[in-house]
């Protein structure tokens, strides 16, 4: 693992200076950790996004191919990684080719036009279906390069003899699609992939050791407690963390009055930035942690687990559990597989093409898109879509 932290006089290396089209944290400044996951074939770089300090890994990761390096999953290209791009480029040849693999991942869009500039001899392969929001605006206007933009499939594949691609969708969601596509790099047994399946432990992940304020500003009881540096302060701002960006609101948060609220603002530890002055309106209950090993296959999480996020399955695939299942059938028939890595959460994670296989028939047999206990406000968003006529009823 290598931190491609600059000295603190050169944090401007981090600088996204697109930010203001996605507000998310960190905002502005996007401090980046490269990690080799596998030896000379397979790295990945990380940034922490979100929302009021619901910061969860944002990934892209590097395949060397023939020739040169692949893309998967555009990042923000800060100077930062840029410089860390180019090291891999002197050591493995140049970016032949970026990869956005999904249609619908607005994170993973918007970094594609300042990538694609930085690397301005890379083939850009997409999705099918790419779309915008308000207005359906040609892929040039969204930055796109027109004269070395492919789609995936439509066009052809990109390095076909080393990686195989699998698709899942499209999924009509209204306002736009759903459409991703998988890669499988069969030389390191990788299965790269962008929203559709994740891993998630209960240890933070590695990119917290550049900043764990997230984990710290979760781990209180309230706004006028210290942000106090511990490991179980780090674990359980970690787990809550994985709760309020997997259920929006879990069932184990209350949010507390303005009052109350504001009533724990004038403590001594409050008057910083980095505690929001001590505006922190969630009040979490005693059995809070049960809620955290609910998400996991065997009510408790003992290894990272390989799931479909709630969000996804409430809001993209709750009427489509057979066309997901069918996906992971496929992917499970490519014997070779020997790690799952993300987008998002923990990466990699040691996965076979059984267990692919086992998560397949333990979906079968389960409960899907669920309205009840933590799945209800991702339930009720999904109605309210409904009722609005945005999404359609029908698969
Ligand atoms: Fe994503």
């Amino acid at each position: 693992m290598s931190s491609l932290q600059p000295s603190p006089a050169d944090t401007s290396s981090q600088r996204w200076a697109w930010w203001p089209l996605l507000p998310l944290y960190p905002y502005g400044r996007r401090p980046t950790l490269m990690r080799e996951l596998v030896p000379n074939r397979v790295w990945c770089f990380e940034q922490l996004h979100g929302v009021w300090y619901v910061a969860v890994p944002i990934r892209m990761s590097v395949v060397k191919v023939d020739g040169g390096l692949m893309l998967y999953s555009p990042l923000a290209a800060t100077e930062e990684v840029i410089r860390g791009i180019h090291a891999l480029e002197n050591a493995h040849g140049p970016v032949l080719s970026i990869v956005l693999a999904t249609s619908s991942g607005l994170e993973h869009k918007l970094p594609v036009p300042a990538l694609c500039r930085a690397f301005p001899r890379a083939a850009l392969w997409v999705s099918d279906r790419q779309w915008s929001f308000p207005l359906q605006l040609p892929s040039s206007w969204l930055g796109f390069p027109a004269d070395r933009t492919k789609i995936l499939f439509r066009d052809g594949l990109p390095h076909p003899d080393q990686l195989s691609w699998i698709p899942l969708g499209p999924i009509n969601l209204g306002l736009g699609t759903f459409n991703e596509v998988a890669c499988l790099d069969h030389d390191s047994g990788s299965l790269l992939v962008t929203d559709a399946l994740v891993s998630i432990s209960s240890d933070p992940p590695p990119i917290f050791a550049l900043d764990p304020t997230p984990l710290l500003f979760h781990s209180r009881q309230n706004g006028s407690e210290r942000l106090t540096d511990t490991p179980s302060n780090r674990l359980n701002g970690w787990k809550r963390i994985v709760l309020f960006a997997n259920f929006f609101k879990p069932v184990s948060v209350q949010v507390t009055s303005l009052h109350q609220s504001i009533g724990h603002m004038f403590g001594p530890f409050c008057r910083n930035r980095r505690s929001h002055f001590g505006f922190y309106p969630f009040q979490w209950s005693e059995d809070w942690e049960a809620e955290f090993d609910s998400l996991f296959s065997s009510g408790r999480c003992v290894q990272p687990d390989l799931m479909l996020s709630p969000v996804l399955e409430r809001l993209v695939f709750p009427r489509h559990k057979e066309m997901f299942i069918s996906w992971l059938r496929e992917l499970s028939n490519y014997h070779d597989i020997k790690s799952l890595i993300s987008c998002h959460y923990h990466a990699p994670m040691r996965i076979t093409s059984i267990q692919l296989d086992a998560y397949a028939e333990s979906l079968t047999g389960r409960d899907w898109a669920r309205s009840e206990k933590s799945w209800t406000t991702l339930a009720s968003i999904d109605q309210f879509l409904l009722r609005l006529g945005i999404v359609p009823p029908q698969a």
